[in-house]
């Protein structure tokens, strides 16, 4: 699937955070996504660069432009070389956490997404891949 374009941002802080939303809904604007979809891909967006942040001790966003023959689509992609998360299934429950969230960041996110993808292993860091479709 053809990448068009592409850009990475660090996320180490707040304000890093608050960068990454505004590139992606840039970046949802340009592709041609409407407004919800605009707004639920920067929800996730923003969940999943806290987690980066607080959990993972950092990392990065790497934004895509995805362009097929009938479809263009917004990918975002989070790394970190956090601690990683030992048990995916647990993590993704609505309700667990492992701080002092509401444990709905990542289980929020995949619901926002079309495509949602983890790796992960313990001492190594987490890799999570979003897309949303136009
Ligand atoms: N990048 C990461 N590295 C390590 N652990 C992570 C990472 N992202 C999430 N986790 C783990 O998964 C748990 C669930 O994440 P989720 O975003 O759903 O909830 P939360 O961040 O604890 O709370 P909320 O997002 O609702 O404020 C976290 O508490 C944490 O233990
Ligand atoms: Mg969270």
């Amino acid at each position: 699937m053809p990448v068009t374009k592409h850009e990475t941002f660090a996320l180490q802080s707040e304000n890093d955070i608050v960068q990454a939303r505004q590139q992606v809904r840039k970046w949802a604007i340009a592709i041609g996504l409407g407004l919800v979809d605009q707004t639920k891909i920067v929800t996730a967006a923003s969940e999943l660069a806290r987690n980066t942040v607080i959990y993972g001790g950092g990392g990065e966003i790497r934004l895509e432009e995805l362009v097929e023959e009938r479809r263009r689509g917004l990918r975002l992609v989070f790394e970190d070389k956090g601690p990683g998360i030992a048990d995916l299934q647990l993590a993704l429950k609505d309700g667990y956490t492992s701080g002092s969230g509401m444990g709905l960041g990542l289980g929020g996110a995949k619901r926002l997404s079309n495509e949602f993808d983890i790796v992960s292993e313990p001492g190594k860091g987490t890799r999570i891949m979003i897309t949303r479709w136009k």
